[in-house]
């Protein structure tokens, strides 16, 4: 057991997105996603999320598991197309969830946390262009809005998109998840229109808040682990990080326009140009960090260069706890606002036993190994915010289907029954002691 504990009122969490867990695609006025019209070959086993973990109709039970592990946040995403099943038209029935979500997690004690983009862009977004139009900029506004008018007076913490890199380099870039589309000319394009949308979010959510909102956004962040010590290693490193190759695509492409106000150019194209720096940088209350790999075996430790046997994670990425610390170091040091980490987890093939448990001792290793790393972080002065455990339940794990198992909570998604994995027991005896049991 280390002596001291984390920060008082450090937000203990886990998180989720909507079109992961919820299902009930159609029902109450919904209309698909880009995700609910994947095909059966763009998604591993030809799975769908139309019905996911039905999270939609189990809310309840699921916010009653989330209280018994002890969780003190909760981080969700919205379905934009169960809110706003067209253009200019809110439906009542898919904000009446959201609300009554946001009611169950505060009459449980959860702090809840907002994510207004995580992926699932309605089919009439994306029919009207999407990321690749400009007029997704003030749908993105309307839709932001809709949000905060129904739900702010309740919700303070706002995050506008969730990893902006993921979605346009995996969706519009490599074709591998949804829209599915292979548009490399595309990227400057993408990038300002998102960041633009971002921007607008950012000051629609500020105007309109009924009570002073924590904002930030929610980063596919990445670092390199110093070899050594060494003030050089640690130097390369840094550079590495979040300045040249990898560390630049990944970190500075998004973060700097969008958090230092300052334009962006690599391999010839923009990521973002001077004249549009004063809108796109909106001041933000804190940065979200997703953090899963370390960038040593290549940009997303999840490639084959690595040593042979080294520990990985049931998708092939490397598992290196120390990024942990030095993500969040060389991230504070370079943008300087507070931190979030928005998510880290593990994936594994969990099963249930004989003894009707899932004993998943590899996640809770890596829970305490993180979170421990974050720690040190935090005991080097820099404000940590919170952590928010990806994920809170198993789920479609979008191209990958439902093969790789994240939560804390099991899913048999034949029953719909879940059971509260023995991680996310040891998760609970960590939260209650804030820490110090680690
Ligand atoms: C993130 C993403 C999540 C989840 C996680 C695990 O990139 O935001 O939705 O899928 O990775 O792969």
């Amino acid at each position: 057991m280390s002596s001291t504990s984390f920060p008082n009122g450090f937000l203990w969490g886990a998180a989720s997105a909507s079109a992961q867990i919820e299902g009930a695609w159609n029902e109450d006025g919904r209309t698909p996603s880009i995700w609910d019209v994947a095909t059966k070959k763009q998604v591993r086993h030809g799975e769908t999320c139309h019905t996911a973990c039905d999270h939609y109709h189990c809310f309840r039970e699921d916010v009653a598991l989330m209280k018994e592990i002890g969780l003190k946040s909760y981080r969700f995403s919205i379905s934009w197309s169960r809110v706003m099943p067209e253009e200019g038209k809110v439906n009542e029935k898919g904000l009446q969830f959201y609300s009554d979500l946001v009611d169950a997690l505060l009459k449980n004690g959860m702090e809840p946390m907002v994510t207004v983009f995580h992926w699932d862009m309605p089919m009439w977004v994306y029919k009207k262009g999407g990321w690749l139009s400009e007029r997704i900029v003030p749908l993105f506004r309307d839709y932001t809005k809709v949000l905060v008018d129904a739900l702010s007076d309740r919700v303070k913490w706002w995050m506008t998109v969730n990893e902006p890199g993921c979605f346009i380099m995996n969706g519009y870039l490599q074709g591998v998840h949804a829209p599915f589309k292979r548009n490399y000319l595309a990227l400057s394009k993408l990038t300002r229109n998102c960041m633009l949308a971002h921007a607008e979010a950012v000051k629609t959510i500020r105007q309109y808040a009924k009570q002073k909102p924590m904002v930030g956004a929610a980063f596919s962040t990445g670092a390199y682990v110093p070899k050594t010590d060494s003030v050089e290693d640690i130097e390369a490193a840094r550079k590495k990080s979040v300045e040249i190759g990898n560390g630049l695509m990944a970190n500075r492409w998004w973060m700097d326009p969008m958090i230092l106000g300052k334009p962006v150019k690599a391999y010839g194209i923009f990521s973002s140009k001077e004249k549009d720096m004063a809108e796109i940088c909106q001041p933000l209350d804190f940065m979200g960090l997703n953090i899963y790999s370390s960038m040593n075996y290549g940009d997303w430790g999840d490639v084959e260069q690595a040593p042979a046997g080294i520990p990985r994670n049931s998708l092939g990425w490397v598992i290196d706890e120390r990024v942990m610390y030095w993500n969040v170091r060389f991230i504070y040091e370079r943008y300087g606002l507070p931190i979030m980490i928005t998510e880290n987890g593990l994936a594994a093939h969990d099963t249930m036993s004989t003894d009707g448990k899932v004993h998943d001792p590899k996640r809770t290793d890596f829970l305490c190994r993180y979170l421990k790393e974050l720690k040190r972080a935090i005991d080097d002065g820099i404000p940590v915010l919170g952590y928010q455990h990806w994920s809170v339940m198993d789920n479609f794990e979008w191209a990958e289907g439902y093969d790789p198992r994240f939560g804390l909570i099991y899913v048999d998604y034949a029953t719909q029954k879940r059971i509260i994995k023995d991680s996310a027991w040891e998760y609970k005896k960590i939260i209650e002691t804030n820490g110090a049991r680690l």
